[in-house]
């Protein structure tokens, strides 16, 4: 049974950079108080990269597909399956997946989307490893994108200034040598209400709350519950456990999340990839941005063990554990 290889990577953030400080001035302007201070040592968030108005979500998929085609020097024709995980979808109807495809002028080959919100891209690779394994597909492009920009209430302090939005993108490649050698995917849906975009589109009318809604302290609590069981139970399917991995790369949400997590796991600080200070969450794209950083700044190498850890909306976590 063949393994899934990473063989290459891609990031892209729109060109815009909001600093924190500049968030706190346009909100002042509408008297909404925040401050560099409080983001930084709330969060560890520095700064975030805002789309333009009218840029869609496929639009920066694309860039960093492209990005990823040309890290793994794969020609695009090559690609027999694209998945790309989002929350903030172009339209209701035609997937992401398929515009990115039509973007890179690939015929054929299936192409969809997956909606497990921050976990998106955890989801994705699980998804694109199970088609490959099988032999259902040879050669992958596993993308994380969104515009959360869109979704998020600006008057809501409490969230607006979490959130940033860009792409990151993966080449998976059948091959003899692993690869991906652990999956652990979960849900708990009883508790959709502590982060959730409760809204819709019905009769033309959008039905329901179209922002981003959270409970910043439930969605913390349960974050570093989840997420250091689903290390432990993924490093045991390839006989490791958690302080055996070369690198790990959990959503970017909280690095106070971050450093419990290693804490928790005996994960040295050194050893977890953190771009959330110039990122912030960009919820799909942040493992696959963060990942595409330290690949290519030659932190992770041939061999390496990174675990990939994905949580959010749903309520939905996930692990994946792939030798480079
Ligand atoms: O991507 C999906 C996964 N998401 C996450 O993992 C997010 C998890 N949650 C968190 O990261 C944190 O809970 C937050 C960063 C969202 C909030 O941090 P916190 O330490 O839990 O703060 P809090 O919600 O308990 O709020 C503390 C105080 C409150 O004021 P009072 O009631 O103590 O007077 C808030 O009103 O901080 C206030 N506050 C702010 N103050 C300045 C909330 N947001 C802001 C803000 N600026 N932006």
């Amino acid at each position: 049974m063949p393994y899934a290889k990473i063989i290459g990577s891609g990031g892209y953030l729109p060109p815009r950079i909001v600093s924190n400080d500049e968030l706190a001035a346009e909100l002042a302007a509408r008297q909404i108080e925040t401050s560099d201070t409080w983001i930084t040592e709330r969060t560890g968030i520095r700064q975030r990269h805002i789309a333009a108005p009218g840029v869609k979500t496929s639009s920066l998929a694309i860039n960093a597909a492209r990005a990823a085609l040309d890290h793994a020097a794969v020609d695009a024709a090559d690609i027999d399956l694209i998945i790309v995980a989002t929350s903030t979808p172009d339209f209701i109807f035609p997937s992401t997946a398929c515009l990115v495809q039509a973007g890179l002028g690939i015929r054929g080959g299936a192409a969809f989307d997956i909606q497990a919100v921050c976990s998106g891209f955890v989801y994705a690779l699980a998804t694109a490893d199970a088609f490959i394994r099988v032999g259902r597909a040879a050669t992958a492009l596993v993308i994380g994108a969104e515009v959360f920009s869109g979704i998020l209430d600006w008057s809501d302090r409490g969230t607006c200034v979490l959130f940033g939005d860009g792409a990151g993108a993966v080449v998976l490649r059948a091959a003899d040598t692993p690869g991906i050698t652990g999956v652990e995917l979960n849900a708990d849906g009883g508790q959709a209400k502590i982060l959730c975009t409760a809204g819709g589109i019905s009769q033309g009318k959008i039905v329901g709350d179209p922002f981003l809604r959270m409970d910043g302290q439930a969605v913390f609590k349960l974050a570093v519950t989840v997420l250091a069981q689903s290390a432990r139970d993924v490093c045991a399917q390839a006989g490791m456990t958690p302080a055996d991995v070369d690198w790990m790369i959990p959503h970017q949400a909280n690095v106070r999340i971050l450093n419990l997590l290693g804490r928790k796991l005996g994960i040295p600080a050194e050893k977890i990839v953190v771009t959330l200070d110039r990122h912030a969450n960009t919820s799909a794209a942040s493992v696959p941005l963060a990942f595409d950083v330290a690949f290519r700044d030659g932190r992770i190498r041939a061999g390496d063990q990174v675990l990939m850890q994905g949580v959010g909306g749903g309520f939905t976590w996930g692990s994946v554990l792939v030798r480079i």
